[in-house]
């Protein structure tokens, strides 16, 4: 069985992130979205609440069958173990990425030789987009329907009347 994680904060799951789910799913035979609890950044989403709109948007897009949601703490190579898989998946929008991903896939590789990082180039109409532009749009009320599935726009909304203009 073909297992492969792909990591992130999903701070919260864009487009851009369920292109890449829709995409890594074909590859193999279970995806497991894991979800990071320990980041050093402080998320505006709990981690249930990630997890609730990754679970919404799994089940909007026909998903659920291949894929898992898990949320994690520690080392990701260990989680990857964990699961069982063979591959990380994370997606590059652009070369600013890159350094940044090389590392990370580098230092996984040393840690586990075992575990291979697969990239995904993101579809050029997602290249610019990333959970902070969201955020940051959110914040303010302006229109997020170009950038995150239908079915989590208006828990965004409530979570900034929640909180407050941040
Ligand atoms: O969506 P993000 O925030 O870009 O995802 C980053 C993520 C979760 C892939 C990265 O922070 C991560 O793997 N964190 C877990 C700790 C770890 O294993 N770090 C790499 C070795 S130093």
């Amino acid at each position: 069985m073909k297992i492969a994680v792909y990591p992130g904060s999903f701070d919260p799951v864009t487009l851009g992130h369920l292109d890449i789910i829709q995409r890594a799913s074909k590859l193999v035979d279970r995806l497991v979205i894991g979800v990071l609890t320990n980041i050093s950044k402080k998320t505006v989403f709990s981690m249930e609440e990630r997890v609730k709109f990754l679970e919404l948007v799994i089940k909007e897009y026909n998903l659920e069958s291949k894929i898992k949601i898990e949320s994690f703490n520690g080392l990701l190579v260990d989680f990857a173990k964990a699961q069982n898989a063979s591959f990380i998946v994370r997606g590059l929008r652009a070369v600013t990425d890159f350094d940044y991903e090389l590392q990370l896939a580098q230092t996984n590789h040393v840690m586990v030789p075992d575990i291979d990082t697969v990239f995904f180039t993101t579809r050029l109409e997602y290249s610019y987009l990333s959970s902070s532009t969201v955020r940051e749009i959110a914040n303010f009320g302006g229109d997020i329907r170009h950038f995150v599935p239908e079915c989590i726009i208006q828990f965004i909304y409530d979570k900034y009347k929640t909180i407050g203009s941040v």
